[in-house]
């Protein structure tokens, strides 16, 4: 049986998590003020730091020594300039009194790019100072709370955890979990899909983050759920979970997205809070990117 709590409210509190209880972070943030996902959702690029930073220090307070967070970020293009937004949480994060330990790059396929196609500017005008990249990658960024010690985990655990947690080294090898570039196709933007309006990773992100990185009946929380991709994992990897999402508006597609009905008689057990700092954003991003694009 595992437990999964799920939060509408701000994660600059996760006051209902317990100190140093948490075995793992994954998580992606709103990108700053992203064109097409957050259009002048913070008032200004050091409002966005301070709240990674907060966000940062919960997520310091509630993870167990040794443990690590993972970050999915990207930097952020706005007004045609390049907002560092990878750098800075590393920074932010260091300040946090994490040490910073892997950076993998998650390349998505050639074929498909989400926002624009910023290459074409070339063929038309082929001369130097054209040059505009079409951007096909995100970093995983990975930070660690303090020393692990694996000796004191297993006992802890004991021998049949530690088995039932094994990495499956084919997998491991033919899709090349061992490389610091992961070649992941991500959620395609097809009509009418559940994550419409959310920036939403592909579920082998986490997949392979919670494989490699904590044991079955563990914890990993997300401070940033969106549609509750994390979530949804890890009821598959048998894990619990926490998720803190702030806007109510995504309940009714991360109930979806996690078999909210269907597995309630289940393996698994589910709490829903909603707390009063939850807002209400998507409707309001969306058409803000509407307008965006029609002008
Ligand atoms: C990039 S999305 C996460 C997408 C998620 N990984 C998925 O697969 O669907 C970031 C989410 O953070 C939420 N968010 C923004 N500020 C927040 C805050 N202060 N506390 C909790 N959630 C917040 C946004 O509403 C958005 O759903």
């Amino acid at each position: 049986m595992t437990f999964h709590r799920i939060i509408f409210g701000d994660a600059r509190n996760m006051g209902e998590i317990p100190d140093n209880s948490i075995h793992l972070v994954v998580t992606s943030p709103p990108y700053y003020n992203a064109p097409f996902d957050y259009p002048d959702l913070f008032p200004s690029y050091g409002a966005y730091l301070d709240l990674i930073k907060d966000v940062g220090k919960e997520i310091y307070r509630v993870l167990e020594k040794g443990r690590v967070a993972c970050f999915v970020v990207q930097d952020v293009r706005i007004n045609k300039e390049l907002y560092p937004v990878t750098s800075d949480i590393i920074n932010v994060m260091r300040e946090v009194g994490f040490s910073y330990k892997e950076r993998i790059i998650w390349r998505k396929p050639e074929g498909y790019i989400r926002i624009s196609r910023r290459s074409g500017v070339l063929l038309q005008h082929s001369y130097p100072m054209y040059f505009y990249p079409d951007n096909i990658y995100e970093d995983i960024v990975i930070f660690q709370k303090g020393q692990y010690n694996h000796a004191r985990k297993r006992k802890m655990l004991g021998d049949q955890i530690f088995r039932d947690s094994r990495i499956d080294i084919k997998k491991f090898q033919k899709e090349k979990w061992y490389l610091t570039v992961w070649d992941i196709t991500n959620v395609l933007p097809l009509e009418g899909r559940l994550e419409e309006g959310v920036a939403s990773f592909p579920e082998e992100i986490p997949k392979r983050l919670i494989t490699l990185y904590s044991f079955k009946g563990e914890t990993v929380l997300d401070p940033f759920l969106g549609s509750g991709t994390t979530t949804k994992v890890a009821i598959e990897l048998e894990r619990n979970s926490w998720g803190y999402e702030i806007d109510l508006e995504l309940e009714p597609i991360i109930k979806e997205k996690i078999g909210f009905i269907q597995k309630r008689l289940s393996e698994v057990e589910f709490e829903i809070i909603k707390r009063k700092d939850a807002t209400r954003l998507r409707t309001f991003l969306q058409e803000k990117v509407k307008s965006k694009r029609r002008r």
